[in-house]
């Protein structure tokens, strides 16, 4: 299923390749140490490459990443955003997320529910998730948690996006 997409504002959006993980922990770092994000190592993310998309500028730099990771036939997360300091407010990171949006729409079934913990909770909303109760989600979702440092202070907003049964259209709340 390995895709390229088209460019938009100058930057290419594609599956990764397993000769980015280096690259694409490099951009996570800075968020992991700030406990944005849960730590994650280069095997973790070589393991998850397939689920794993990017951007990269005409100078082929790796200037965002996200990964996807399903819980169900119809339950997916979106995790590990990130664009480059460098590189925010440029529609990269709404782009990315679109990509991966319509790429899921037409390659996996429907209905699905697409959701993320985040605290870029504006940001979600602008491309038309909404803000629901973490406590919807299935146990499971919070496997990761336990790698993470705050644990039970976690202060990260559940946001999601429901894309209806195939030939009916994405509904946006
Ligand atoms: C959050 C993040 C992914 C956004 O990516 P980005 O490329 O800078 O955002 P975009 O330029 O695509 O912004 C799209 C829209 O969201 C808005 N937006 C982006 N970040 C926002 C924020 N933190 N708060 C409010 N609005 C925000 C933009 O203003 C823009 O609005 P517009 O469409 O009306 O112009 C990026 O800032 C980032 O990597 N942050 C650090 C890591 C992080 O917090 N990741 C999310 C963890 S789940």
């Amino acid at each position: 299923m390995k895709k390229k997409i088209k460019p938009e504002n100058d930057f290419l959006y594609m599956q990764a390749a397993l000769k980015d993980g280096n690259e694409i922990l490099e951009l996570l770092t800075p968020y992991i140490n700030q406990k944005i994000l849960i730590p994650r190592s280069i095997e973790q993310i070589e393991k998850g490459i397939k689920n794993t998309w990017i951007a990269k500028s005409r100078e082929n730099k790796i200037v965002a990443t996200a990964s996807i990771i399903f819980f169900s036939n119809n339950l997916c997360e979106i995790r590990a955003l990130v664009v480059d300091k460098k590189y925010q407010s440029k529609n990269v990171g709404k782009n990315l997320i679109t990509q991966i949006i319509s790429f899921l729409t037409e390659n996996y079934p429907t209905p699905l529910q697409i959701f993320a913990l985040t605290y870029a909770v504006e940001f979600f909303k602008k491309i038309g998730f909404t803000v629901v109760s973490k406590s919807k989600f299935p146990d499971k979702i919070y496997e990761d948690c336990k790698f993470c440092l705050k644990q039970e202070t976690c202060d990260e907003t559940a946001v999601e996006m429901l894309i209806k049964k195939k030939d009916e259209s994405v509904r946006r709340k």
